[in-house]
């Protein structure tokens, strides 16, 4: 009888505990985010017009994007499977978020800044800038799908305040597809289905 009972008090509290990890696994997807934006920007730090092994670069770059892009789309799940959060969390998340903001804007300009080297990858002729095109449309799609998820479990205000956050970011990846829709180069590589 009495670990019945025992049982019985200590329910409420397992099953008040997922509340707490959920904005624990939120904020930790955030992190994971953070981290692949870095290492995907120190990479394309070494990128330059002209380098010998660019298409190793290449190469290395699309594998750090599609783990970035991985990771906003497991953010994603991880924030829908989420309860509600209350104040306290929201603010913990939006936080975060606020800190994400500036580090997706800063690898989008060095995105920008590298398209010569794109437009020129492959043996200074081939272009992959349409990949790259198509890749930041994805990215885009699943920035968009990562913070409706986010912004659908906050309590106000902060979904009001959200738009003030993403707004920026969307202009940002606008700008850099508007200017990676001209595939530069003397040949183009068309996108490749990866
Ligand atoms: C990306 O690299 C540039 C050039 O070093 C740096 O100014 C910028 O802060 C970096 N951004 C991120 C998000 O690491
Ligand atoms: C990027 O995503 C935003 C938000 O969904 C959307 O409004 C915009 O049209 C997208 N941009 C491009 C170029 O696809």
């Amino acid at each position: 009888m009495l670990p019945t009972l025992l049982l019985g008090a200590l329910l409420p509290f397992s099953l008040a505990s997922p509340i707490a990890r959920d904005v624990n696994s939120i904020v930790a997807s955030i992190n994971t985010i953070e981290s692949n934006i870095a290492t995907l920007n120190s990479t394309l730090n070494t990128f330059n017009k002209g380098d010998l092994d660019s298409g190793l670069k290449v190469l290395k770059i699309q594998s750090q994007t599609n783990t970035l892009g991985d990771s906003i789309d497991s953010g994603t799940s991880t924030a829908q499977a989420s309860e509600p959060l209350n104040a306290d969390d929201s603010f913990t998340v939006a936080s975060a978020v606020l800190t994400l903001q500036p580090q997706v804007i800063s690898l989008l300009d060095n995105i920008e800044q590298h398209k010569p080297a794109f437009d020129a990858a492959i043996l200074n002729l081939v272009s992959v800038t349409p990949q790259v095109e198509q890749d930041l449309k994805n990215q885009n799609a699943s920035t968009a799908a990562f913070s409706d998820a986010v912004v659908a479990k906050l309590a106000d205000p902060y979904p009001s305040l959200a738009g003030t956050v993403t707004g920026p970011i969307f202009s940002k990846f606008n700008e850099a597809i508007a200017l990676f829709s001209n595939a530069g180069g003397v040949i183009a590589l068309p996108p490749l289905p990866i």
